[in-house]
């Protein structure tokens, strides 16, 4: 029988990491975890509670105020998805608003708040047959994946995605914020002292800005096969 693998997927926000490597859990009966969707459930806790001010988080007891604050997931039958959970309430809306986008790299730049993010992504790891999507997993989370893929694509063309997927859900927003947030976060992102996101050594690039999620599968199918075989045949 044919070992499982883990899979990382990495990469800048917006680029499609999410629908590409839930589609791959998908076809191969993997459990899918949203890394992101985590530190966005972080952040959303910290606004309810009062924990940001003038866009900083407060220090005062911020590793009991962070234990306070369960985040997991849970299946939604009817919809049949993985929905995000913060203290066992779905809040898988909340945490896409742009209230949460604009405050997220702040909360996930704090070395405690990570700390326990990786320390709940190792855990839903430890059976393999999963694929994680963030910034760290093949850094990070998971050094040792035995695939790991860096997703990248146009800044503009990610501003496109992310405006179609806010208008369809009634909010309103305009091009140039959702650009300007991208371009942000990328800088955040890239340039925070804790875990930035970089391409591991052994990630292997994809630039999706022109290709469709039927040409990303096929594209990662025979990596796929070859990680699996690789992985079987290994004593
Ligand atoms: O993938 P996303 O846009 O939902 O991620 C939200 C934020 O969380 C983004 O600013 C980067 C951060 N993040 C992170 O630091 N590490 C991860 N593994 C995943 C996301």
């Amino acid at each position: 029988m044919s070992k499982k693998i883990v899979i990382a997927v990495d990469g800048f926000s917006s680029c499609g990491k999410s629908s590409f490597a839930k589609l791959i859990a998908q076809r191969l009966g993997y459990l899918y975890i949203d890394s992101g969707a985590m530190y966005r459930a972080v952040t959303l806790g910290f606004i309810q509670t009062g924990l940001i001010e003038n866009g900083a988080v407060k220090r005062d007891n911020l590793l009991e105020n962070i234990k306070k604050l369960e985040v997991g997931f849970s299946f939604n039958p009817n919809t049949k998805k993985h929905e995000t959970t913060l203290n066992r309430i779905v809040v898988e809306e909340q945490i896409r608003t742009i209230g949460v986008a604009s405050l997220v790299s702040v909360v996930a730049a704090i070395s405690e708040v990570r700390e326990r993010m990786v320390e709940l992504q190792r855990k839903l790891g430890v059976d393999k047959g999963i694929v994680m999507d963030g910034r760290d997993i093949g850094t990070v989370v998971f050094p040792n994946a035995e695939l790991k893929i860096f997703m990248t694509a146009d800044p503009k063309i990610r501003a496109e995605r992310r405006l179609k997927e806010l208008v369809e859900k009634d909010q309103v927003v305009n091009f140039d914020e959702i650009l300007a947030n991208i371009e942000e976060r990328d800088h955040l992102d890239q340039t925070r002292d804790i875990s930035p996101l970089r391409k591991a050594e052994d990630a292997i690039i994809l630039d999706n800005s022109y290709m469709t999620i039927d040409e990303q599968m096929i594209w990662v199918e025979s990596l796929v096969v070859e990680k699996t075989n690789e992985a079987t045949s290994e004593k």
